[in-house]
């Protein structure tokens, strides 16, 4: 296993939009095994391919105290929306130090490949919910900054890279 760099916010490789995973095989598998490590290093609860460059529609969460509840989808689909939604405190580890609202819906319904390429259906609410759609939204290019206004978002790409600057010198 190997930790993989993660892109960050204003990085335009973020807006990539991910193709479907072709093949559960065995460059996608060691992905899968890279992607958790990395995600439990950084102290994340969510993972997707697009944040370590890798534009494949591939995600991993775990929202457990524990840390020991990993869920991997891949090509996940949403199959259902709960008709209510709320708004959520969010994070990114792409956007770190950055937390904001964003409208969730509460509850969600999708379907997927496991790591052994398996189909599955997770019904999720709550936090996994949330998570869920935090990533799913990186597979079609989109950071959570880009529901805050345009104010917000200014400021926190200012913030940003000014970070970025700071941090290669
Ligand atoms: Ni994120």
């Amino acid at each position: 296993m190997a930790l993989l760099p993660l892109l960050f916010f204003p990085d335009p490789r973020l807006h990539t939009i991910a193709k479907p995973v072709a093949a559960v095989d065995e460059r996608i598998r060691r992905l899968v095994d890279d992607m958790l490590e990395t995600m439990y290093e950084a102290k994340g609860i969510g993972l997707a391919a697009t944040q370590v460059d890798v534009h494949e529609r591939l995600i991993v969460i775990d929202v457990s105290e524990q840390r020991d509840q990993a869920v991997v989808l891949i090509n996940p689909k949403v199959v259902w929306t709960s008709s209510e939604t709320h708004r959520n405190e969010e994070g990114c580890l792409s956007v770190p130090g950055i937390y904001d609202g964003v409208e969730r819906f509460d509850a969600i319904t999708v379907s997927a490949l496991d790591a052994a390429g398996q189909p599955r259906v997770v019904q999720a609410e709550g936090l996994l919910a949330v998570c869920i759609q935090h990533e799913m939204d990186h597979l079609l290019g989109k950071v959570f900054v880009e529901y805050l206004s345009p104010l917000k978002r200014n400021r926190i790409k200012t913030k940003m890279l000014k970070a970025q600057r700071e941090e290669s010198r």
